[in-house]
């Protein structure tokens, strides 16, 4: 049986859920996210429940392993569907490879500071041949500010053929800084033979160095609110963002780098002069074989309103890393990624989830009425709902993050209400 299959197979019933009011609490005893064996993958950011994809699937939930590992890690991953009563399916990465108790055998170097990122690490200067990059659609992480830079060895292109799905010479290193009052996390991913290896390094509170964080991730220090410190994710926690969709580089892209940026995306920083847009990368040799459309065109979300066209951009950016037609989630029927053929906001992918009902039930909203996006309706649209949750077993996205992103919630809803209003009734 297929994983898709399996999706389809889970009873429906079993996969409404309730948002708890006002409370990060989960509204009845009814969760089963406490009964999800743990996985002894090390610290966890909050005690309690757990959304089942950030609980981990090994155990009896596994119900098949349907992909290989594309890392040198040494056991296979595996894809397996998690059916819970509270929230829903749920599918997840188990790797065995990053396992607390299992020695960390990630060819990578223990400190940042040999990794290749700075040509002196004293000073902190950047090496002059890591190109610094800022997509236009960024993921939200509780605010952290954020830097990223890209390597690509000498004489090497990125082979752009399938502007969707961008493939990345042996030898590309990229690195994402974490900071808010500080810095506080690097990660990091290099390409090998194998596939890539995922990273993560942990500042010092005084930031005197930077080292390999466990596979199994650990809390930082740092406190994001008054006691919730910063969770760096473990390496499964990493695979499941990253391998849920089409393509395992997510803010590398035609329409991240598009020159034709949006000036309204939530937390974007603004392009630091001298960063490559598609444009530049093209003329440099560094992308090859990207279609002449989409230098003619830059890539851009196709939406009615300006606001529109933010909101689909955070989902593609935020959401569509797993809810993607190509991911294990298209069992859910619903793509929120954008897609480079979009022309019309009729177009775009994620127009099928406006008024596509939602398994999932929201509160105060009668029973096989709450929908995925309801045109002037956020109050039965579940993407706001869950959205505007960080109760773990409701909240998305369900991994990484522990503050509600009001920007982007106060954003989806004044687009569904305001400009997604359904037609007026017509009075002759
Ligand atoms: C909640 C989902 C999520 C998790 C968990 C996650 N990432 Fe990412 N990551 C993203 C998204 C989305 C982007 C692109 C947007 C951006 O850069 O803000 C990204 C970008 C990156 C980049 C820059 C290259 C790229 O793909 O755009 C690196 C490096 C990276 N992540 C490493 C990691 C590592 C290592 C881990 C685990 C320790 C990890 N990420 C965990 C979602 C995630
Ligand atoms: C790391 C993967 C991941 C990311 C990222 C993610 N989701 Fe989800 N989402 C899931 C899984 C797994 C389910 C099914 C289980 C559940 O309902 O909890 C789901 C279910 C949902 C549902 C319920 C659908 C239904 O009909 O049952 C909605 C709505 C949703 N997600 C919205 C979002 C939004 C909005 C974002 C971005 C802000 C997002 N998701 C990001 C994994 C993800």
């Amino acid at each position: 049986m297929s994983l898709e299959a399996a999706a389809r197979n889970a009873p429906v019933g079993r996969r409404r859920g309730r948002i708890a009011k006002g409370d990060e609490r989960p509204a009845t005893g009814r969760s089963h996210a406490r009964t999800v064996p743990s996985t002894g993958r090390g610290a966890r950011p909050t005690a309690g429940p757990t959304h089942p994809l950030a609980a981990g699937v090994r155990g009896r939930e596994l119900l098949m392993r349907c992909r290989g590992s594309g890392s040198n890690r040494r056991a296979a991953a595996a894809l397996a569907l998690v059916a819970i009563g509270l929230a829903a399916a749920a599918i997840a990465y188990a790797s065995g490879g990053s396992r607390s108790d299992a020695p960390d055998t990630r060819p990578v170097p223990r400190r940042l500071a040999d990794t290749g990122l700075y040509s002196d690490f004293a000073s902190r200067t950047v090496d002059p041949s890591n190109l610094h990059y800022s997509p236009q659609y960024p993921l939200w992480s509780d605010g952290a500010g954020k830097q990223r830079w890209i390597h690509l060895p000498p004489g090497t292109a990125i082979d752009a053929r399938d502007p969707e799905k961008w493939v990345f010479p042996v030898g590309t290193k990229f690195w994402k800084e974490f900071g808010w009052s500080r810095p506080v996390e690097m990660r990091y991913l290099e390409r090998t033979r194998q596939g890539w290896i995922y990273a993560s390094y942990a500042w010092a509170d005084d930031g005197s160095d930077a080292v390999l964080a466990p596979a199994a991730g650990m809390t930082t220090s740092y406190e994001v609110a008054p006691g919730r410190r910063h969770a760096i994710p473990s390496v499964d926690d990493c695979l499941n963002c990253h391998r849920g969709g089409r393509a395992e580089i997510l803010g590398f892209s035609a329409l991240q780098l598009s020159p034709d940026r949006d000036p309204l995306a939530p937390h974007a920083e603004p392009a630091s002069e001298g960063d490559p847009t598609l444009a530049t990368l093209v003329r440099l040799g560094l992308v090859r074989g990207l279609p002449r459309r989409l230098l003619e065109h830059p890539p851009r979300i196709a939406a009615s309103t300006p606001r529109g066209r933010a909101a689909l951009g955070y989902l593609h950016a935020n959401c569509s890393i797993c809810h993607d037609s190509a991911g294990p989630l298209r069992s859910l029927g619903v793509s929120l990624r954008h897609s480079l053929r979009a022309r019309r906001p009729s177009d775009e992918p994620a127009a099928a989830a406006i008024g596509h009902p939602s398994r999932f039930q929201l509160p105060g909203v009668p029973p096989g009425q709450s929908v995925w996006i309801g045109p002037g309706a956020p109050a039965s649209s579940a993407v706001v709902g869950r959205m505007a949750s960080r109760n773990p077993i409701v909240q998305m996205p369900p991994l990484g993050t522990k503050l509600i992103d009001e920007e982007a919630v106060a954003l989806l809803r004044d687009w569904i209400e305001q400009d997604l209003r359904p037609p007026e009734p017509y009075h002759p």
